[in-house]
């Protein structure tokens, strides 16, 4: 039973405590402690640019080969008896043998609900007695089953395993029987199931490529306060580090051209086993087992369906499409204004300026230091005035070291009862920064979201911000607990604990024991920024709404899935190297699949100083990032492009103006993922999941369809290999057609200048760049019409007054659709919503190949050029209502 078990079937019998031959072999496991350990079967990830400087390789972290397994017999849950229901199924599951872990639940109830034609969802729970439930908002509540399903279920009695096929083709997508068994105890739920293929995605915050690594690596979800370095290596930890975030996802490939995806509903501490069977291995702290399996069959369905489930990404505001400049420690508003000031003279096309906490009094929230900030709220009106905006970072921790009467949020707080509590019922106590003591509000309090807008209604009388940036809300606590710790619980020290960072999951955070309004920390620890990022969006529903009666802009460091619903995210305090450079591109992309497409890291990277050749090319890269923001720590020298040098600043004005020409074709993108979920950002198997070669690619990225963005990642370089998909490409910046072969490319990059290129068959939307949204909002709009092989095209154009609240739900927009064959696009307004004029003014129509003697505006002629050696159509002058139907011929 011990000795024929391949390696690649090895299951983990005992990754808790201690494990000894003795204890393993108490369990009913096998026990064999050397291993060899066979080639890797699989390329991982292609390919490796860089190696971290801080921290191993993912790849040289040891692998976690468990000396305990379980044996080929192993009798864990059996079914006792399951019905098919009208929802699905509904079975009991019973166990006779004890699994070693504490407190098992030995009867189990599965539900199995067939929700819709393309997801279902298995609950298992304990009939005996209510255990945690993760309250995310949005999930659907279906009562009606559907009859029609693209997958089957099948249940195997005596294994207590089930079979999730894809119909289609028969293909099993979740499979639980012969991997590890189900274990439902106390506080060790585990679930395991093999994998269709190794190509897998998902299961962030870590920092790593975005083709997961199947070679026996083990990943941790716990949200916590640590700067991104890939894994620690020491024995036994065997993992990829747990960060800011938890998202309990996976999108997986398979054989035959397929996507699905699968989202355990757990917000525990929860860690994940890949090995290359292949095979994975979810297994968490508490909760139950809630499981999602979406059907895609695309990847961009995938996502469609998982924020179905989740909640779709919120609409942004069109001024935080443009540039934001930060850094940690202006120290001044004087300062402030002077870097503000110098890159508008550079004309660096720039939106948003934020500040960090050196804007507070001691470090205090909704407090101004008025020493050195004390024109704070004048600078602000400038800002405003000249068409920009500004935001700073507010923390959840509140200084619990005041006297009566003199700081609101504490009085506030412990007079509404919001705060956390301590096992004695008063606010817990920690420490964030300066203060003396800290505490936080407990954002499941239903007060506290009452107490936090008027916190911040206070504020913005004061200065009047137009957005939040929610730091440290994992939450960040510089003492592990409080002052004393926590005590020795098994709450606070279960017996299986995964190799979180300092080991104890109270580590730079509260006590387990702490209490919120739903429960304990223990529980809702992975929950407190997305509820602090749903708090700061809404009071009495509107909290940035109501105060600004306009949308409202959030970036969380702490996020659960649903954030994206609310708010959007950055990478928080990556490094200022290549490596991170590079690694950025499967961080913004792993969260466009987590449902929260406004993403960015910190450009020119935040840790250390960065030097002039990398800034160069992260502010390039960084002109791509949704959420497009330059940030920097207090101890480093100051990175905004103009303190760096002449070329900085020439790339930094060139790309960022290339972004804003492409602002409107952004904006349709979120317009679009807030209808149906789909990534902004994307890699690029999104678009090409027949072309295997692109399964690993984290080089390169898409923008929606259409747009792909090969950034250089590497130092004294000028060209970038780059892989071009099968068809008609053209170079954005003069319209040349290149003709994709499946293969890498050398593409041009100058240091002025990062190569992008548009997919043939594409429409886009774009505009007239200004040095503000505020002023390209003015000019009209125009499109480029890139044709496919086959001379065709189409797109899309969203477009509202980029600030008012719920645009898309009240209808307050317009929206256009473009199509286009040879010699003729048609422009057809498919909403008229929001009534303010909106004129195309020009187009640019490439790969046209004879010369042209006519264009013709609906039978009008009009002006154009023809540039024969790129074979570009440039038509100016058009001045049409895109509000109206019309269409542009050319003979
Ligand atoms: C940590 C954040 O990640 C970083 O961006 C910020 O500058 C510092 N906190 C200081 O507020």
């Amino acid at each position: 039973q011990c000795t024929d078990i391949p390696l690649t079937m090895r299951f983990d019998c005992h990754p808790d405590n201690e494990a000894s031959q003795t204890s393993c072999e108490e369990r009913g496991c096998c026990w064999k402690e050397e291993v060899e350990i066979p080639e890797r079967q699989h390329p991982f990830p292609a390919p490796r640019l860089h190696r971290p400087t801080h921290g191993p390789a993912l790849e040289d972290l040891p692998l976690n080969v468990p000396f305990c397994y379980y044996p080929r017999d192993y009798q864990g849950y059996s079914f006792v008896n399951y019905t098919s229901e009208d929802h699905g199924y509904t079975g009991y599951l019973k166990r006779d043998t004890a699994s070693g872990f504490f407190g098992d639940i030995n009867v189990l109830k599965m539900d199995v609900f067939f929700e819709t034609e393309t997801r279902l969802r298995i609950k298992i729970t304990d009939p005996a007695r209510a255990r945690w439930e993760t309250p995310i908002p949005h999930v659907p509540d279906v009562t009606k089953p559907v009859n029609k399903t693209s997958y089957g279920f099948e249940i195997h009695e005596v294994d207590g395993a089930f079979t999730i096929t894809r119909k289609s083709n028969g293909l099993p997508i979740f499979d639980t029987l012969d991997m590890a068994p189900l274990t439902y105890a106390e506080q060790f739920l585990q679930l395991s199931t093999s994998l269709p293929s190794e190509y897998i995605y998902g299961f962030g915050e870590h920092l790593e490529g975005l083709l997961l690594d199947t070679y026996w690596k083990r990943r941790v979800l716990w949200n916590v306060d640590e700067a991104p370095v890939v894994g620690v290596s020491a024995f036994p930890k065997l993992l990829q580090n747990n960060l800011y975030g938890s998202h309990p996802f996976y999108l997986a490939l398979e054989p035959g051209g397929n996507a699905h995806g699968v989202f355990l509903l757990n917000s525990n501490a929860l860690d994940v086993v890949l090995q290359p069977h292949p095979a994975l291995t979810m297994r968490a702290l508490g909760g139950i087992i809630d499981l999602y399996v979406f059907l895609g069959p695309t990847p961009n369905a995938v996502i469609s369906q998982y924020t179905e489930v989740i909640g779709r990404p919120f609409l942004p505001p069109y001024w935080s499409l443009g540039y934001h400049q930060c850094r940690y420690g202006y120290g001044s508003v004087n300062r402030t204004h002077e870097v503000w000031q110098r890159t508008r003279n550079a004309g660096i096309p720039f939106d948003v300026q934020w500040n960090d906490i050196d804007y507070m009094k001691d470090n205090k929230d909704f407090t101004v230091d008025d020493v050195h900030y004390g024109g704070l709220s004048e600078f602000v009106n400038e800002v405003h005035l000249a068409g920009m905006h500004y935001v700073p970072i507010i923390d959840p921790g509140i200084s619990a070291a005041e006297q009566p009467h003199t700081y609101p949020p504490w009085d506030e707080g412990v007079s509404l009862g919001v705060f956390i509590r301590n096992s004695s019922n008063m606010p817990f106590i920690g420490k964030v920064w300066n203060p003396v003591a800290t505490t936080w509000p407990d954002f499941t309090h239903p007060l506290a979201a009452y107490y936090w807008g008027r916190q911040m209604m206070r504020f913005h009388n004061q200065i009047p911000i137009d957005g939040a940036w929610i730091d440290m809300n994992e939450p960040s606590n510089f003492w592990s607990g409080s002052f004393n710790g926590c005590k020795e619980t098994k709450l606070e020290k279960p017996d299986f604990v995964p190799p979180v960072h300092g080991d104890v999951l109270f580590y730079h955070t509260l006590c387990m024991s702490a209490r919120h309004h739903l429960g304990l920390h223990y529980n809702l620890h992975n929950l407190f920024g997305f509820t602090e990022t749903i708090a700061t969006n809404a009071f009495d529903d509107s909290a940035l709404q109501i105060i600004r009666s306009k949308r409202p802009f959030i970036i969380s460091r702490s996020t659960y899935p649903g954030q994206g619903h609310y708010g959007g995210h950055w990478t928080g305090d990556v490094y200022s190297d290549w490596f991170n450079l590079w690694q950025s591109i499967a961080g913004i992309l792993n969260f466009n699949m987590y449902g929260i497409p406004m993403v960015g890291a910190d450009i020119c990277g935040f840790n250390g100083n960065t030097t002039a050749n990398l800034c160069l090319r992260w502010m390039q890269l960084g002109a791509f990032y949704p959420f497009s923001r330059n940030h920097n720590t207090d101890d480093a020298f100051d990175q905004d492009p103009v303190a760096l040098g002449e070329d900085v600043v020439v790339a930094a004005r060139n790309a960022l103006t290339q972004r804003y020409m492409l602002l409107p074709y952004l904006y349709s993108l979120f317009f679009n993922a807030h209808l149906t979920g789909e990534p902004v950002a994307r890699p690029l198997f999104f678009q090409f999941l027949k072309d295997r070669r692109t399964y690993a690619i984290d080089t390169q990225f898409m923008w929606g369809p259409a747009l792909m963005i090969s950034p250089v990642l590497k130092e004294h370089v000028t060209s970038v290999q780059a892989y071009i998909p099968h068809g008609f490409w053209y170079d954005w910046y003069d319209g040349n057609l290149i003709e994709g072969e499946g293969d890498y490319m050398n593409l041009d990059a100058p240091r002025d200048k990062i190569p992008l290129l548009v997919r043939g068959g594409y429409i886009l939307p774009v505009s007239k760049p200004a040095n503000t949204t505020t002023d390209s909002r003015k000019n009209g709009i125009g499109v480029l019409v890139a044709p496919s092989e086959f001379g065709r095209a189409s797109g899309e154009f969203y477009w509202d007054d980029g600030e008012a609240v719920d645009t898309v739900e009240s209808k307050m927009y317009s929206h256009v659709q473009f199509v286009s064959g040879p010699g003729i696009v048609n422009f057809n307004c498919t909403r008229a919503g929001y009534t303010a004029p909106i004129t195309l003014d020009y187009m640019y129509i490439l790969n046209v190949s004879s010369n042209v003697t006519k264009v013709d505006v609906s039978g009008r002629k009009v002006h154009f050029q023809y540039d024969e050696s790129n074979k570009v159509l440039s038509v100016s002058d058009i001045g049409k209502n895109l509000l109206k139907p019309f269409t542009v011929t050319w003979k």
